[in-house]
């Protein structure tokens, strides 16, 4: 398959996304390695969409040809750490190797420093052993900053995790 990525887009997500979103929320090999559990009926499905999705403060729907194929979620820090917040993604299994996760995140990245003018840091927490995820990080010039030891619980195991972050001084020709 090939994908031609300029066909990549990010967008809010819509109501109309559900069946397209179970495709791939309803799927354990790609909840497998963030907090969702994976969603099991349309109506749940629609549920959250509606009263999660939609009034994110930033969670866009990876698409193509407009239809939903996975996501990217960037969550604000409050009051005095608002300068910072949390980067997370998935892309549907069956588009996995081509290129889209690193795609999206590049998109979010450029996309978000413009929305939030204030924010100066996109930090992300990965499992140690998601490969993929951390060369999407890597691959967007994100920064490894650590390791932090048994530090999240994630399906019913407590994992070591590495940080990731990307500065708004990051940008070239910033400082
Ligand atoms: C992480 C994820 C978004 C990557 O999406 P993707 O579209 O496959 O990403 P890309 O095609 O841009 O590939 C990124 C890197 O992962 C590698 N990769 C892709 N699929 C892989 C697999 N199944 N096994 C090992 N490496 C893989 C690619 O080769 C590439 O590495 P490279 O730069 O060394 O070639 C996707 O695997 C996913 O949705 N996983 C489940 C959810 C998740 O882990 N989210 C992140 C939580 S922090």
């Amino acid at each position: 398959m090939e994908i031609d990525l300029s066909t990549i887009t990010l967008r809010p997500f819509r109501s109309t996304d559900v069946d397209d979103f179970m495709s791939w929320a309803g799927d354990d090999q790609v909840t497998r390695s963030i907090r969702w559990e994976t969603f099991t009926s349309r109506e749940e499905a629609l549920t959250f969409i509606k009263e999660v999705c939609i009034t994110h403060p930033w969670r866009r729907s990876i698409c193509i040809g407009d239809r939903s194929i996975g996501f990217v979620s960037i969550f604000p820090g409050s009051g005095d750490d608002r300068c910072r917040a949390d980067i997370g993604y998935a892309v549907a299994a069956k588009y996995w190797g081509h290129g889209i996760g690193t795609k999206a995140v590049e998109i979010a990245v450029s996309q978000i420093f413009k929305d939030w003018p204030h924010l100066v840091r996109l930090q992300a927490y990965v499992d140690v052993e998601n490969q993929s995820s951390r060369r999407v990080l890597e691959r967007n010039k994100f920064q490894k900053e650590g390791l932090l030891r048994k530090y999240g619980f994630l399906k019913g195991k407590i994992r070591d995790l590495l940080v990731y972050s990307f500065l708004s001084a990051d940008f070239p020709g910033q400082e």
